[in-house]
């Protein structure tokens, strides 16, 4: 038998500054492999007697830090840090929003389902500003390939669009993220709920899960997202930059990628994302354990 839990009601409000310290958290810890990634990809090709810069992610990260310092890793972090923050503040509040809809009775757990419900609503809410965010992304690295230059900037592009076409066109592939969203954020959270859960020793309260094991359940719930967003989010790329008229549909897009490479075609590139995914979300989960935690004390009645 678990301990019984001390009752608790949940906060969305105290939620969403918590998960917006796991946002920098899933970004402190994920952006230097990112760093390290896109280094190792745009390395130039060594020509004749010259050696490549880095022999692979562990000399680049050294070469990095001796000679950028430990900084070298975080280039470029600002502007993801605008996106990620507030969408992993979004989302625990709406994990928190549906755990809340549901709990009839503070003193008595969710069930599996509704922990599912409520992660899933979580992925309703980030899809918000997720979905103009991916469509902004697409247009300007199609953009800078054509040479030409309509957009300035994040802000310019969306404004170009809601002028032009409206708010429909900003939100344009907004299904495809909801299908990419919806159920992988389902699962994360019932991963990290259920898995807190299981690895809280006999007799002690979950609210007392030690750090490692925080981090394991957020890993492996980062994996797990990954796992299954990661095939929609191939079809999504591959829809969203295909030319005019190459695809019918979704389905058209799924028959043509496993007609033409089989299924390993839907995880292409899932090394360095797996390989990411675990720090980061494991670094994220602990992030907001403990802002939540110090909220608690600071804002008892938030
Ligand atoms: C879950 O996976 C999707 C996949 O594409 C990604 O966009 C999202 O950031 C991931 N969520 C977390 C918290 O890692």
């Amino acid at each position: 038998m678990k301990m019984k839990e001390k009752e608790v009601k949940v906060s969305p409000l105290k939620n969403f500054v918590a998960g917006g310290v796991g946002g920098a958290c899933l970004l402190l810890a994920g952006h230097p492999l990112d760093t390290i990634k896109v280094r190792l990809q745009t390395q130039p090709k060594p020509s004749g007697t010259q050696c490549l810069v880095y022999t692979g992610a562990y000399d680049c990260f050294r070469k990095t830090v001796s000679k950028e310092g430990v900084l070298g890793l975080y280039k470029g972090m600002g502007a993801p840090l605008m996106g990620v923050a507030p969408m992993m503040a979004i989302s625990f509040f709406g994990f928190a929003l549906g755990k809340q809809l549901q709990q009839t009775d503070p003193g008595k757990p969710l069930t599996s389902t509704q922990l599912f419900v409520s992660g899933c609503l979580a992925g309703i809410f980030t899809t918000v500003i997720v979905a103009p965010g991916e469509r902004i992304k697409c247009l300007l690295q199609v953009q800078s390939s054509r040479g030409g230059t309509k957009y300035s900037g994040p802000l310019d592009c969306a404004l170009q669009l809601y002028k032009e076409q409206g708010i429909r066109s900003v939100y344009k592939g907004t299904l495809l993220t909801l299908i990419r969203d919806v159920p992988s954020t389902g699962l994360y959270f019932l991963a990290y709920e259920n898995l807190k859960i299981n690895l809280t020793p006999e007799g002690q309260s979950v609210s007392q899960l030690s750090t490692p094991r925080i981090l394991l359940a957020g890993g492996v719930a980062g994996i797990l997202n990954w796992t299954i967003a990661l095939p929609p989010d191939v079809l999504k790329s591959n829809f969203q930059t295909a030319a005019d008229r190459k695809y019918s549909g979704l389905a058209d897009v799924l028959k043509t990628l496993l007609r033409e490479e089989g299924p390993k075609a839907l995880y292409k590139g899932s090394n360095a994302v797996f390989l990411r995914a675990f720090p980061a979300n494991a670094a994220c989960f602990l992030g907001f354990e403990v802002a939540l935690k110090g909220l608690n004390i600071l804002a008892p009645s938030w």
